[in-house]
């Protein structure tokens, strides 16, 4: 695999800092509440296991899955909800994670189902933000890195939905998927 990376942004120990950094803030900002942590699959899983080893808090976890780019490297505009959220958000803070923020139109549809389930609170945590990417105006409230407009996989991310378990963050050949 290692191979199909032209190079890589951010390593192991980077995003080990980083998964460290934003736990201990979300332990500070959420002290005496019980908030609901919502992954949003597949990309988020990694960052979410790591983020929440480092989060002394009560919380339950659940998670849901979008999609929007249907294999490609670029985002079709219409996102489609590929699984459910089964925790009841009525009333809930919800901390929502993410892999990357690109155009910002699976965030802010995410945010928009979350505001019709009637959630009190929603902030959210994303390894990776693209802000050149962004056409819709939303942002995240924790961000790991801010990344160039490149299509970057590994530690989650995918292409085809392979690379997901690349241990770090890269930049993919762009030969790979325009062969
Ligand atoms: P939008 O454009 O809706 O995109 O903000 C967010 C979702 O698109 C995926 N995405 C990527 N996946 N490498 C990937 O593997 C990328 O560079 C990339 N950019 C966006 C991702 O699933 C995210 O949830
Ligand atoms: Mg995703």
């Amino acid at each position: 695999m290692d191979n199909d990376i032209e190079k890589v942004l951010y390593s192991r120990e980077e995003i080990a800092g980083a998964a460290k950094r934003i736990g201990k803030e979300l332990t500070h900002d959420y002290e005496g509440r019980q908030p609901l942590v919502i992954s949003v699959l597949k990309g988020a899983i990694f960052f979410t296991v790591d983020v929440l080893k480092e989060f002394d808090c009560y919380t339950d976890i659940d998670f849901v899955d979008v999609s929007s780019y249907h294999g490609g490297t670029e985002s079709s505009g219409k996102v489609d909800l590929v699984r459910e959220i089964n925790t009841d958000i009525k009333g809930r803070d919800i901390i929502l994670i993410e892999d990357i923020i690109d155009t910002g139109r699976t965030l802010e549809y995410m945010v928009n189902l979350l505001k019709q389930g009637g959630a009190n609170d929603i902030k959210v945590c994303t390894l990776l933000d693209k802000p050149e990417g962004r056409v819709v105006d939303i942002k995240a409230n924790y961000v790991g890195f801010n990344v160039p407009n490149e299509f970057v996989v590994g530690y989650g991310l995918d292409y085809n939905e392979l690379y997901r378990n690349l241990p770090y963050v890269g930049i993919l050949k762009p030969a790979v998927y325009q062969k």
